[in-house]
């Protein structure tokens, strides 16, 4: 891959010098940025710092004659110095009074393979493997650790989920190595995670994994001693188990409680914390069977289990009960855990949502969840990286507005799209208003144009199976996944009501009321919710067929737009190019997702356009 990363650190774009590999910690990087910082932009400002350890992540910021004051713990002067330069940066007012991160712990889930490959990565190889060894660049990881700290984000998980040889050797021989990456980070109060494998006694001549076997439990506390004697402060396990054919617990009759528990009480001790993924679903469905509903699953498994998991288990939860659709209404389950830890779960790499080609801002999305979440249990967050060895670390060079949005609403969840966008297009660009405007409004529409072309009212899972980009409406509907539109000549969707899959009883009474009837369920989720014929009058008057048709029209035409618009915008030179190629990506990518879309509906149900728009036999 090209070299250009480091001058290229996809946004905060006054910080041109690298941080220098002898700083240890969070104090001496915070001293250095604001050195530099000031220097650069030759304010003839100063910054002092006044550390008090007990505030550790929290900061706050005051002017003091023609300087600022910057208290805090560890690392929280350094997030100080980050908000101080972003918000000069962005023009905004400084934040006044203590900032406390809103989420304790802001993770980041890289989906790397130790052979070099990512899962569902769209910016390149790992940058951390290649050819089933660690393969970086230490430079590039410690300006990874300073993008990640310039947000805020604070705990990093390095390996896949789906834990491929040789990555079980994380926790053994490989253990020296992962903590050379812990250092790098360090100063940057980023700390480390590793995903791994249930099933990992199993492989070390322990005779099972069952949880409740003794044995089982004495290796991993065995295990666990070893890898918190070389990683003091590594943050915790990650583990995905029973799902998509990953070994778990309930291959020895046990449940996902006795399962964590279980690990949770070997690490413990070392202030580790489990984080469990709860996208458990029956992945070897018939689809000849309607009694089964995907969306259903999370919820059904582990909703009993409620109080039954350890204080350092954390319950990792995906934003929908699908799978990080373009539309989902938000998990039931992030609403339903009264006493258990939960985590939510974004996805900023973006595999349904056009794979860093076509434009997906993420804060719209992410603003309708967390107007939805229940908040009280919710006590972290995490997100599938979209990083990889590309020059510009994301692809698509505004995808990394993603990552850099994704550390602000960790710290303030009530934050508005448009503000965080506004920051990261100032931080990252020297635009005049105008253009800035442009762009602002460019992105924050992005993720609503996509949204038309593709899928539609939250129907979901017409892409291709193969990779999941572009349209396929057949393509998951005779597969084991349980994933189907079940369009007919007569109507499309399933029946989530009462009446049909139940699963609109997993909500609490008020959301619940509310998507049942499909005169109130919101038109983006009617899809989600409701089987309904082609000429369901929506509330705006327009039949069901005829707003599928206009949205996909519609949609092409913002694409279009989005172009012109994109070709006007004084980028720097490789963004602007970059951008473009995928932009033309796009439009292909939107019209024949409008063409196929459009025509397999009206195969179906015989109904033309009313306005007479070219639609395929
Ligand atoms: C999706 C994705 C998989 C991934 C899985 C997960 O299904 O396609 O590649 O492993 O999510 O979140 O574990």
């Amino acid at each position: 891959m090209n070299k250009t990363w480091e001058s290229r650190l996809a946004w905060l774009k006054a910080l041109k010098t690298p941080v220098p590999a002898e700083l240890n910690n969070p104090l001496e990087v915070a001293d250095f940025e604001a050195k530099t910082y000031l220097n650069f932009e030759k304010t003839g400002r100063s910054v002092c710092f006044k550390t008090y350890p007990a505030m550790k992540e929290s900061y706050a910021i005051e002017t003091a004659g023609d300087g600022y004051i910057i208290s805090g713990g560890q690392p929280g002067v350094l997030y100080g110095v980050y908000a101080l330069m972003r918000a000069l940066e962005a023009g905004e007012k400084l934040p006044s009074g203590v900032q406390k991160p809103y989420y304790p712990l802001r993770m980041i889930d890289c989906w790397d393979n130790m052979d070099g490959s990512v899962e569902r990565g769209y910016a390149g190889r790992s940058i951390w493997f290649e050819e089933n060894r660690f393969d970086y660049d230490p430079a590039r990881i410690r300006q990874l650790g300073r993008m990640l700290a310039s947000v805020g984000i604070n705990v990093l998980c390095i390996n896949n989920v789906n834990v491929h040889q040789p990555a079980q050797h994380l926790l053994d021989n490989l253990l020296p190595q992962v903590e050379q990456i812990a250092a790098l980070l360090r100063p940057f109060g980023v700390r480390l995670m590793l995903s791994i494998d249930f099933s990992l006694p199993l492989q070390n001549g322990v005779e099972t994994a069952d949880p409740e076997d003794p044995a089982v439990a004495d290796w991993w506390k065995k295990r666990a001693r070893e890898v918190w004697g070389a990683i003091p402060d590594l943050a915790g396990f990650l583990v995905k188990a029973d799902s998509e054919h990953r070994p778990g617990p309930n291959a020895y009759g046990r449940t996902h409680a006795q399962g964590a528990n279980m690990l949770a009480r070997a690490i413990a001790p070392f202030g580790g914390v489990l984080v469990w993924r709860a996208f458990v679903y029956n992945c070897m469905q018939d689809w000849r069977d309607t009694n089964t509903d995907r969306p259903r699953a999370a919820y059904d498994l582990y909703q009993p289990l409620d109080g039954a998991f350890d204080e350092n288990v954390i319950l990792q939860v995906k934003y929908g009960p699908y799978d990080f659709q373009v539309r989902e209404p938000v998990s039931p389950l992030l609403l339903g855990m009264e006493k258990t830890r939960l985590a939510v779960e974004f996805q900023l790499a973006q595999e349904y949502t056009g794979h860093q080609i076509d434009l997906f801002a993420m804060p719209p999305l992410w603003r309708d969840i967390f107007d939805q979440m229940g908040k009280e249990r919710v006590r972290a967050i995490a997100a599938v990286s979209n990083l990889g060895r590309d020059g510009n670390w994301t692809g698509h060079p505004f995808a990394a507005l993603n990552l850099f949005a994704y550390g602000i609403f960790a710290w303030k969840p009530d934050a508005s799209p448009q503000q965080v966008i506004r920051a990261w297009v100032r931080n990252t660009y020297n635009l005049s208003e105008q253009d800035e405007e442009q762009l602002i409004d460019l992105l924050l529409a992005s993720r609503g144009v996509y949204e038309k072309y593709t899928a539609p009212l939250g129907l979901c899972w017409m892409v291709r199976p193969e990779g999941h980009y572009g349209p396929s409406p057949y393509g998951y509907e005779f597969q084991a996944w349980g994933t189907y539109n079940r369009a007919d000549r007569n109507a499309v969707g399933v029946d989530r009501t009462e009446r049909g899959t139940g699963y609109v009883a997993q909500y609490p009474p008020k959301w619940k009321k509310l998507y049942e009837n499909p005169h109130t369920c919101p038109d983006e989720l009617l899809l989600f919710f409701h089987r309904l014929p082609y000429d369901f009058v929506m509330k705006d008057g327009r039949t069901l067929i005829q707003r599928i048709y206009d949205d996909h029209f519609e949609g092409v035409v913002a694409a279009e737009t989005m172009a012109e618009t994109l070709k006007a915008l004084p980028l720097p030179e490789e963004d602007r190019r970059e951008a473009l190629e995928r932009m033309d990506l796009q439009v292909q990518n939107a019209r024949e997702w409008r063409d196929v879309i459009n025509t397999f509906f009206r195969r179906f149900s015989g109904v033309d356009d009313v306005h007479g728009r070219k639609i395929y036999d």
